[in-house]
């Protein structure tokens, strides 16, 4: 008796480190990772008060005491800290930029839907992956262009987020906000394709040329700092909008699903920026839905994250909302872009909506020519 009572107490004793044991090399397997010697037990004592803190977290969630769940994912073994370093302490500071506010989307607030899903409509590309470096910014602005230029042309055209980390600013990633890669597009007459210029995350020399070009913008739109009435407006009738907010807490880290919620957050210190590709609300909870850029995280590891909506601008989402519309893009048909920047078109318009499909990609003089003449053989006969 006393010697099963010993080895009862024994195995009992070993039992939750042996099962850690597994349970660090199964997460290790299943995300990927390798780490030797001193790395391995730093990167462990991580995980586990990560671990901790997800299953004290959801014992409060089991009792409805918290909005959202947390869950384990890529980021479990990395320090909040770390992330912040990674990714260039990314703030957007409140810089001087002039942007215009667009008025016209605030009175008209009628008839809006009371959820929006643009996933559903198919015109939200896959979820990308930054990797270890601040480049959510440039993420955010590429996933809006792709979005806007899909929903008017109906091409789904991947664009390049390294083009805008080489080429929009040459102070660093950590100082650029979207306003500067918006403008960026603007100037540069377009965008790299994702294919041309492909992702490495880190800064490196500009190298776009103009035959790289995937897609144009005509200007940016910045909604009134901290209206969610105007975002979800925004969203309901332009399409999916680019937010910051503040990600800078460990319960960020770790989100695994429903509404998110951090009574500590900030509002005006955005330490991460994202595309909001719609709203709703369930179980009485109003919500946006998040595009984030970390590949496989969050609500159920779609990559997506559901944020606080109507929750006094929670942690500052609503903050600084812009979007960017398209040359002849069908915002500017319906008139909902007051105020834009920068009025002239481009010259080549490509793929936008009134354009010559395809035209616009051939560089060539002889076949521009070659083009127009088959146009108006095209329009002539329609007109008969
Ligand atoms: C994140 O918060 C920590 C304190 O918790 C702070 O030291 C750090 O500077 C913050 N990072 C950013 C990017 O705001
Ligand atoms: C950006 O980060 C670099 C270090 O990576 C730092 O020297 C610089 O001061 C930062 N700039 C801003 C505006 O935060
Ligand atoms: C620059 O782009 C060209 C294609 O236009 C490519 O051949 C070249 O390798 C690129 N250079 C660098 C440094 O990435
Ligand atoms: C996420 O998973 C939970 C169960 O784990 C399920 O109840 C929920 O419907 C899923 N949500 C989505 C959006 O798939």
């Amino acid at each position: 008796m006393f010697q099963v009572t010993v080895l009862a107490l024994v195995v009992a004793m070993s039992w939750p480190s042996a099962c850690a044991d597994d349970d660090w090399a199964a997460y290790k397997t299943k995300y990927n990772k390798a780490y030797t010697g001193d790395e391995d037990n730093r990167r462990r004592a991580i995980w586990q008060d990560t671990m901790t803190q997800v299953r004290e977290h959801n014992a409060l969630y089991a009792q409805g005491k918290t909005s959202f769940f947390m869950a384990e994912n890529a980021l479990s073994d990395v320090s909040l800290d770390e992330i912040s370093d990674a990714q260039d302490n990314y703030v957007e500071l409140e810089d001087n930029v002039e942007t215009p506010v667009s008025e016209k989307l605030v009175s008209q607030a009628k008839n809006i839907p009371e959820s929006v899903d643009w996933r559903e409509e198919n015109i939200v590309t896959e979820v990308k992956n930054q990797g270890p470096f601040g480049s959510c910014w440039a993420f955010a602005v590429v996933a809006a262009v792709e979005s806007l230029h899909l929903k008017s042309t109906g091409e789904k055209v991947l664009l390049s987020e390294s083009n805008l980390v080489d080429c929009a600013t040459s102070e660093g990633c950590n100082a650029t906000s979207r306003l500067k890669a918006f403008q960026y597009i603007i100037d540069n007459k377009g965008i790299a394709t994702q294919a041309s210029y492909p992702y490495i995350p880190q800064k490196g020399p500009c190298n776009f040329s103009s035959s790289m070009v995937g897609a144009q913008i005509k200007s940016y739109v910045q909604l009134p700092s901290g209206d969610e009435t105007a975002l979800k407006e925004a969203v309901a009738t332009i399409g999916p909008v680019t937010v910051g907010f503040d990600a800078n807490h460990s319960s960020y880290k770790s989100y695994g699903g429903d509404v998110y919620d951090e009574p500590d957050c900030s509002r005006s210190r955005l330490t991460h920026a994202v595309l909001v590709v719609g709203y709703g609300s369930q179980n009485g909870k109003d919500y946006w839905i998040l595009k984030n850029s970390y590949g496989s995280w969050g609500l159920n590891d779609t990559g997506y994250m559901l944020m606080a909506r109507n929750k006094e601008n929670m942690c500052g989402i609503a903050t600084r909302a812009i979007y960017p519309t398209l040359c002849g893009g069908i915002e500017e048909q319906e008139g909902l872009t007051p105020g834009a920047l920068n009025l002239g078109c481009p010259e080549t318009q490509i793929g936008a909506v009134g354009s010559v499909r395809g035209c616009g990609e051939i560089e060539k003089i002889g076949l521009v020519y070659i083009c127009i003449i088959m146009f108006n053989l095209w329009c002539e006969g329609n007109m008969i």
